[in-house]
């Protein structure tokens, strides 16, 4: 974790993005193999449903421990743009994807309220963690929905708004009602949610004219 820099903007506990000053920390806590005790990441990727050539959308990647396996479940003929708009964690994403050998990712440098994805081309977006870190996340939303093909999906994974052994404090969490609602004003509706995890909700979104016209 030599790259990591001091952040440019000291908030205190927190830094930029909601991340804590101490990225190098977080990254680590992140890609610990004992996250997958509650993480349960190879259950949640099937869960996605993901095909082999389809592009997905990563918003909020962080160093990119759903991002490799998400770039194993498309194949290389797929894609997956990973979004985050914290360069030192973007850099650390393209040294692990470096040294795995993985071609099919191109890590992107989001603005706050925008992903910066091309229009209509996301199969699926995932945020898995992260919504609670946005700032402006209706506007975020609104923009990503316009990168969705006309029968994409969003999928968000967030905490519950609970006390659980692990996770943020009760009060930085968003609601999956707080998320719905923003979704709602973005375009996108409410297509169904999985409980697979023990901490933490599953939301499956669809952008609202396409699901008029799904059989
Ligand atoms: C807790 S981490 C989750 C990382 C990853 N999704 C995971 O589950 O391991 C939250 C990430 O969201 C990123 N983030 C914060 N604001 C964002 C925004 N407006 N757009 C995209 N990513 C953002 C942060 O920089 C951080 O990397």
């Amino acid at each position: 974790m030599g790259m990591m820099q001091p952040m440019a903007r000291d908030h205190g506990r927190h830094g930029c993005y909601g991340n804590p000053t101490d990225l190098a920390h977080m990254i680590k806590r992140q890609l610990a193999p004992a996250r997958a005790a509650w993480q349960k990441p190879g259950r949640v990727v099937r869960a996605l449903g993901l095909r082999r050539g389809q592009v997905v959308a990563e918003i909020g990647s962080g160093p990119g421990y759903f991002t490799l396996r998400l770039a194993r479940a498309v194949g290389p003929s797929g894609r997956v743009y990973a979004v985050d708009p914290e360069p030192a964690i973007l850099q650390v994403l393209r040294e692990r994807l470096s040294r795995a050998g993985v071609h099919n990712v191109t890590p992107v440098l989001g603005l706050g309220d925008d992903p910066l994805l091309p229009r209509g081309a996301c199969h699926l977006a995932v945020i898995v963690n992260a919504y609670h870190h946005f700032d402006h996340g209706p506007r975020l939303l609104r923009h990503l929905t316009r990168s969705l093909v006309p029968r994409g999906r969003v999928v968000n994974i967030d905490w519950d708004a609970r006390e659980t052994p692990v996770g943020p404090p009760v009060e930085r969490r968003v609601a999956p009602e707080t998320f719905l609602r923003d979704a709602r004003r973005a375009g996108l509706i409410l297509l169904g949610s999985r409980s697979l995890l023990p901490h933490q909700y599953f939301l499956l979104l669809g952008r609202r004219r396409a699901s008029r016209t799904t059989p």
